[in-house]
């Protein structure tokens, strides 16, 4: 049941399509031959295309090398390769003539009755003045900068500050634990924090300012901390260390001049889960990334002057960083910012911030959407929602009752969705509908981008052709591109290039429908996506491990109502320890500590030890089925060293 509703109320079958809106063919920037020609002057010339596309960024020196890339040997990605720009002027200064005194960030804060605007005047003004900040502190080109900030306007300013200065941001998002900021700090050799007090989410506090200096007694690189005062509570500053953000500001001359930056030089790390060991810095560079950034923002959502434009992720993550801030502020868009959650003050939040600020365009996540359709249609009933035009959907699959309830219930059966496929690596949008020329299907991803080349391989990387499922590789690079895993360019090849030869390779399954459409089975490596939250099995185990209690653990994803996956956790204790209720929360407990409330495990089942074939591999199919409770199709456990085990494991599953 759906709150009042049941499924079946929207009368769907799976394969139900809905149409392109005629009004939205006409208007859209994007139709359907418009695409089908787009695609294929993509695919057929990508250095004519991409040069016309790269002029909506602004240039210093305008590009004439467009694509240089290598999915062979040593792996290089190059676009655009001898242009210059500034990512920070391109996204501020070059508004300033026609739209200085139009909101750029709405911000709206996690107490419903805060909230401001901030024009692109002003915000301009406030990055020049921390650009001078950030060089007085001696932060310059390639410098790396880890900003650990709330969801405050702030946070764009420290992006793009970094950017008009050419230092390096890596962000890490707030849920995460001093250890974790520790460990991403330490892997790029920060030399400046930014971070706040505290945070704000559904009227509680997070103690950054705390995390951080737990962090830093590890973080020798780190020379300075900028503060900035979010709730006003009281922190302790290391004199010489700490700065207050607002003191240096006020101190700081408004006039900067932007860095001249090569298309190819790096525009952030971002840290990202993935099958094996610590997270890795995902590295993207400036020309490639603004101009992917943009044209999927403008495009994907249609975006016009006069829209207002909400992507609810958190600038900790890919999305909040390609379409909260780059992707908008590059097509002088307003963005709105906002602090909080959906469930505060009550399950109507989002709905009532569309309503006070007028919202047209709306992007969230599938957990989000099945956590709100647990209150039912009223909280969503109440409001209007009249200025919404599009709808989107990013993180993980969307599950074809919570997109019918999107489409109906929230959108009122008038608003497109685009279900927007895209990772960390792929620096914005590759696979979704664009709303003046896909037909949607609930569920479903659609078609790839203009320049996206999708295709599916077997497990020996043998292209499927036709209608089919199997693994989702690229077989040629786009724009916007990761370009190599900070530091560790041996692991980027390793990690997304060695399964398939030739092929990048995603990570994903997924279906291709007798259309061409795409449908993301999830994920096929040892990567789970717990809410739109991407985590790595190999961490939690490593978090379980180091208690000193613990012997062994593997952690695998089941699935999960909410969350799309759970985490699932098998712990084997050390031969003298009882495996009590205490035990286990103590376990819970010390996951949130190691990594963050994020990773924490949702079921932990004792296990006295685990399947694993003779030569000691665990196998972990087995365990996926236990705790997604298939444990009638356990498939061959012939090769188990010990089968008793499984029975075991069976009898006591949890949950
Ligand atoms: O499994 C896919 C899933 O999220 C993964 C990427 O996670 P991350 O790098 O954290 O980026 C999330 C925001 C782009 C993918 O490998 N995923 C993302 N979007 C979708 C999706 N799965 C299905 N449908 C989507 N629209």
């Amino acid at each position: 049941m759906l709150g009042n509703r049941s499924v079946t109320d929207f009368d769907h079958t799976h394969d139900q399509v809905f149409p392109v809106r005629p009004d939205l063919a006409s208007t859209a920037h994007i139709n359907e031959a418009g695409y089908r020609e787009a695609y294929d002057q993509a695919a057929s010339n990508p250095e004519a295309f991409w040069a016309k596309e790269a002029q909506r960024v602004a240039w210093i020196k305008a590009p004439t090398k467009i694509k240089n890339t290598n999915f062979t040997g040593d792996i290089s990605i190059k676009w655009f390769e001898d242009g210059v720009l500034n990512a920070s002027a391109s996204c501020l200064d070059r508004h300033l003539a026609e739209r200085g005194d139009q909101t750029a960030i709405i911000w709206e804060g996690d107490n419903p009755n805060d909230s401001k605007h901030v024009t692109y005047r002003e915000l301009h003004e406030q990055v020049c003045r921390f650009a001078n900040v950030m060089k007085g502190l001696g932060v310059g080109r390639g410098d790396r900068v880890t900003i650990y900030l709330p969801m405050v306007p702030e946070a764009a300013v420290a992006m793009l500050a970094c950017a008009r200065v050419g230092a390096i941001h890596s962000i890490v998002f707030g849920g995460f634990s001093p250890d974790s900021l520790s460990n991403r700090i330490q892997d790029c050799n920060a030399t400046l924090l930014i971070t706040a007090d505290e945070g704000r989410r559904g009227g509680r506090s997070v103690p950054l300012k705390a995390n951080a200096d737990k962090a830093l007694a590890s973080c020798p690189s780190v020379k300075n901390v900028v503060v900035v005062k979010v709730t006003g509570g009281k922190v302790a500053m290391q004199p010489g260390r700490d700065h207050d953000y607002a003191t240096l500001v006020a101190d700081a001359s408004p006039v900067n001049e932007p860095e001249p930056m090569n298309a190819e030089d790096p525009l952030f790390i971002l840290y990202t889960s993935g099958s094996t060991g610590q997270p890795k810095g995902v590295l993207h560079t400036t020309g490639g990334y603004l101009v992917w950034a943009s044209y999927t923002h403008q495009n994907v959502f249609d975006y016009r002057p006069g829209d207002v434009y909400w992507c609810t992720a958190d600038v900790g993550w890919v999305t909040g960083h390609t379409y909260i801030v780059y992707g908008p502020l590059a097509n002088g868009a307003t963005t709105l910012m906002f602090e909080g959650i959906p469930t505060y003050p009550d399950a109507s939040r989002f709905w009532q911030v569309i309503d006070k600020h007028k919202v047209s365009i709306f992007y969230t996540a599938p957990t989000a959407i099945r956590s709100l359709m647990r209150d039912g249609e009223g909280p969503v009933k109440k409001t209007a929602r009249t200025s919404l035009r599009l709808l989107g959907s990013v993180g993980e699959p969307i599950n074809p009752e919570a997109w019918l309830w999107y489409y109906h219930v929230v959108g009122d059966a008038r608003c497109p969705i685009v279900d927007t496929w895209w990772q960390t690596e792929t620096g914005g949008i590759l696979i979704s509908p664009l709303p003046g020329a896909t037909a949607l299907k609930p569920g479903s991803a659609t078609l790839p981008l203009p320049g996206v080349r999708p295709l599916l391989v077997d497990g020996d990387g043998k292209e499927l052709t036709g209608a089919t499922e199997g693994n989702l590789c690229l077989s040629d690079s786009w724009p916007g591109q990761m370009r190599t895993v900070y530091g560790d360019h041996a692991r980027f090849k390793q990690t997304y290039f060695s399964t398939f030869p030739g092929l990048y390779f995603t990570g994903d399954g997924a279906r291709r429908d007798a259309d061409g459409y795409y449908w993301i089975t999830g994920r096929v490596d040892d990567v789970i996506n717990v809410s739109g939250h991407r985590m790595g099995t190999a961490e939690v185990e490593s978090a379980l491990v180091a208690h000193p209690k613990v012997a062994e653990a593997a952690v695998v994803g089941f699935p999960h109502d909410i969350k799309g996956q759970g985490i699932y956790a098998y712990v084997t204790l050390n031969a003298e320890e009882e495996p009590t209720e205490e035990l286990r929360k103590e376990l819970v407990a010390w996951v949130r500590q190691e990594i963050g409330p994020i990773a924490s495990p949702d079921a932990i089942q004792w296990a006295p030890a685990l399947p694993k074939t003779r030569s000691g591999k665990i196998m972990r199919r087995i365990l996926r089925k236990i705790a997604a409770n298939e444990t009638e199709s356990l498939g061959d456990t012939s090769t188990l060293a010990d089968p008793a085990v499984v029975t075991e494991l069976v009898q006591n599953r949890v949950g």
